[in-house]
């Protein structure tokens, strides 16, 4: 098979979804595993905030969930996702971050990647625990410029405000407040745990201590996925 003129036959397809808790890394992590793994960053969180920030009408219906921690209806989701799958840049791999969340997005992920013949290679898990979460998410700072994540404390900017990878202003997002991460622990309980032992029985699951340093955590996912290829 030839993608975009190169033979991709012998390649390894990197189809890779990152699981975990919010406040976990995933968001820290993925910019680091789609540059090493040249795999797209298909984040639906960032998705959802850029159709809010646009005013488009799946914006406005989906702000009302994501102030309150609540998820956004899965209809909606999965539009996204496999609209996104057309995109020829999936052509040799993604990564997901923030989807799937429960178990029908994860069947209508199986559903759409087997009508592409294709299949998802690993899920990576990052375990963090919930006390931590919080600390986390309480003190992020997000760029408006390229959705980089910071942290006050554990990952500061080089300069107060600014991200250090595009210059742009750091903000702190809405549904980052106690209450509401408190609400999305609880629903990421009930709604998205139950993923971890869906991809288990396929075999799929690498687990990672994510308490660690992001180079840390990093290496390990390293680790779990093997080399990037070519
Ligand atoms: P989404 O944007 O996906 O948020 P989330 O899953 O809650 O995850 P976060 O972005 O909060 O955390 P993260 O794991 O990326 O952590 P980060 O790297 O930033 O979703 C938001 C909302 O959109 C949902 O609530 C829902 O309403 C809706 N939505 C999205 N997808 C949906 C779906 N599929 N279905 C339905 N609704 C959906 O790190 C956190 C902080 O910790 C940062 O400050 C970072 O600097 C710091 N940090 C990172 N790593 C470390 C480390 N190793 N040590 C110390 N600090 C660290
Ligand atoms: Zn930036």
């Amino acid at each position: 098979m030839t993608v975009n003129g190169k033979e991709t036959a012998n390649v390894a397809q990197f189809n890779l979804i990152l699981l975990g808790p919010p406040g976990a890394g995933k968001g820290t992590q993925a910019s680091r595993i789609a540059a090493e793994y040249a795999v797209p960053h298909i984040s639906t969180g960032d998705i959802l905030r850029s159709a809010v920030k646009n005013q488009t009408p799946m914006g406005l219906e989906a702000k009302r969930y994501m102030d309150a921690g609540d998820l956004v209806p899965d209809e909606v989701v999965i539009g996204i996702v496999k609209d996104r799958l057309q995109e020829p840049d999936t052509a040799g791999g993604f990564l997901m971050d923030g989807f799937p969340r429960t178990i029908p997005q994860a069947e209508a992920l199986d559903a759409a990647l087997e009508s592409l013949d294709r299949a998802i290679s690993k899920t990576v898990v990052i375990l963090v625990d919930e006390e931590d979460l919080v600390r986390r998410l309480s003190g992020r700072r997000i760029c408006r410029g390229c959705q980089a994540p910071f942290h006050l404390l554990f990952n500061a900017p080089k300069e107060e405000g600014v991200c250090d990878k595009c210059g742009g202003e750091l903000y702190q997002r809405d549904d980052d407040t106690e209450a509401t991460v408190r609400n999305r622990l609880a629903i990421y309980r009930k709604q998205t745990e139950p993923l971890i032992e869906y991809y288990d029985r396929a075999g799929l699951v690498a687990r990672i201590d994510g308490a660690k340093t992001p180079d840390q955590v990093y290496d390990e996912i390293r680790s779990a996925l093997g080399p990037a290829g070519e």
